[in-house]
């Protein structure tokens, strides 16, 4: 079983107290004008809540239908929301109709940490299906390699028994279950996210250290980025 599948079963219980980015990410949806979209939507954690917040539908990509078929996404004729789930990959967005916002949170787990060397997709593939004031949000850790050097080599029991290394010449982190399948989290660094929304021909709307709109600074651990389509110079 591939860690995607195997960390499914746990997510629901494991994600439960990370509920501090549901208020932000319904913030930037109620603002949105067009459809919503939350890219890698996991179990519909967040997407759930911002469809009840804002009444508006919710388009969610996933790559695992397992995934989206835990928890809170078993459950959206009940909550009363509409959740429109399609299984794909996040690089390969493409929307019939611009979206008004493009969301990407992440519990602890980085979803686009999953992405490494292929992080640009998102960001180019959301421009074309982003509407011209719509927004692309997401946030990611700040990566410590205090913490990499820390738990390099052990065996962690949560949320599935597994073994990390730490590779600190590519900023990433493997997770191989006790079963075999391995996961890699790779962690752009702040300068790397800025180049890659440049190459994507957005730009910075916003940057936070925190879900409570706290400034971003040198101490900050957690990135919080909106951005936009650049806006034409000269
Ligand atoms: C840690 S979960 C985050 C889920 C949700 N956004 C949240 O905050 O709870 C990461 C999710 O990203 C999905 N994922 C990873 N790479 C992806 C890709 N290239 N396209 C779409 N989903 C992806 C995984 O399948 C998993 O469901």
């Amino acid at each position: 079983m591939s860690w995607d599948e195997s960390f499914a079963d746990r997510y629901e219980e494991w994600s439960a107290p990370m509920t501090a980015d549901i208020a932000f990410y319904a913030g930037l949806a109620r603002a949105a004008d067009g459809p919503l979209v939350e890219l890698a939507i996991g179990n519909g954690r967040v997407a759930i809540p911002i469809a009840q917040a804002t009444g508006k539908p919710v388009i969610g990509i996933g790559l695992v239908a397992r995934h989206a078929r835990q928890g809170p996404c078993r459950l959206p004729r009940k909550a009363g929301v509409r959740l429109d789930l399609r299984e794909g990959d996040m690089r390969d967005l493409a929307l019939d109709e611009p979206a008004g916002a493009h969301l990407l949170p992440v519990s602890r787990a980085a979803a686009p940490a999953h992405l490494g060397p292929t992080a640009a997709g998102p960001s180019s593939a959301s421009r074309p299906s982003l509407r011209p004031g719509g927004r692309f949000a997401w946030n990611a850790f700040a990566f410590d390699h205090h913490v990499g050097a820390r738990i390099d080599g052990s065996h962690q029991d949560r949320p599935v028994p597994h073994s990390v290394r730490y590779w600190v010449g590519d900023n990433r982190i493997d997770l191989t279950l006790d079963g075999g399948g391995t996961s890699s989290l790779w962690w752009a660094t702040k300068n790397e996210w800025l180049g890659l929304l440049d190459v994507a021909g957005l730009e910075v709307a916003a940057l936070y250290g925190g879900f409570a709109g706290e400034p971003f600074t040198d101490e900050s651990h957690e990135y919080v980025f909106v951005a936009r389509h650049r806006r034409a110079t000269g």
